[in-house]
């Protein structure tokens, strides 16, 4: 299956300019949906992963049926002032903007081998938070896994040391 048939591409949202991958459309249809998440679940499968993390909004909706199909738990990453315990917090940069991410400190337990989720690989500054925010909290990242990736902001770059699997490329 090409999942590419069921992203949308949309010109100039939500800045003049970019061009926005709307997955919305693949969640849209049951079989597309199922189907990649399946992929991304398959990539996870022989790394014996103890809980699977993701950052909001989007990442939850690639991150929780993973860790559904894994039979694993799932650890949201949030904007600032969500989460109602005590948190971790940190900053970080956007494609388009700046803003700060938490996470619940007691989340992760230290040597816990984590798998990191997101829909989307842009500049990587989100997940480059996250990675820091699991490894601060003793968490070992075992693998990163994107819906979509575009390689041309060169995210890749800031995740070197870590084993990352993209669904899709642009
Ligand atoms: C988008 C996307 C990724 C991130 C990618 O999230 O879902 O999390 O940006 O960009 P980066 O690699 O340059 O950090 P956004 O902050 O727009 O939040 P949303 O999922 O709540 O819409």
């Amino acid at each position: 299956m090409d999942f590419k048939d069921y992203i949308t591409v949309v010109s100039d949202f939500p800045k003049e300019g970019i061009r926005f991958k709307d997955i919305t459309t693949l969640m849209e249809n049951g079989e597309a949906y199922k189907k990649a998440v399946d992929e991304m679940a398959d990539f996870a499968k022989e790394k014996d992963i103890d809980v699977v993390v993701g950052p909001e909004a989007r990442g939850f909706v690639v991150g929780c049926p993973i860790a559904y199909s894994l039979g694993i738990g799932f650890v949201p990453v949030r904007k600032a002032g969500k989460l109602p315990r005590e948190v971790l917090e940190v900053d970080y940069g956007l494609e388009y903007g700046k803003d700060s991410l938490n996470i619940h400190k007691d989340a992760i337990k230290p040597g816990q081998k984590v798998l990191i989720t997101d829909d989307l690989l842009a500049t990587g500054g989100t997940i480059e938070a996250t990675i820091k925010m699991v490894e601060e909290l003793g968490g070992v990242v075992a693998g990163i896994v994107f819906m979509i990736e575009l390689t041309y902001l060169d995210g890749r770059d800031k995740l070197k040391n870590y084993d990352v699997f993209s669904l899709v490329t642009y």
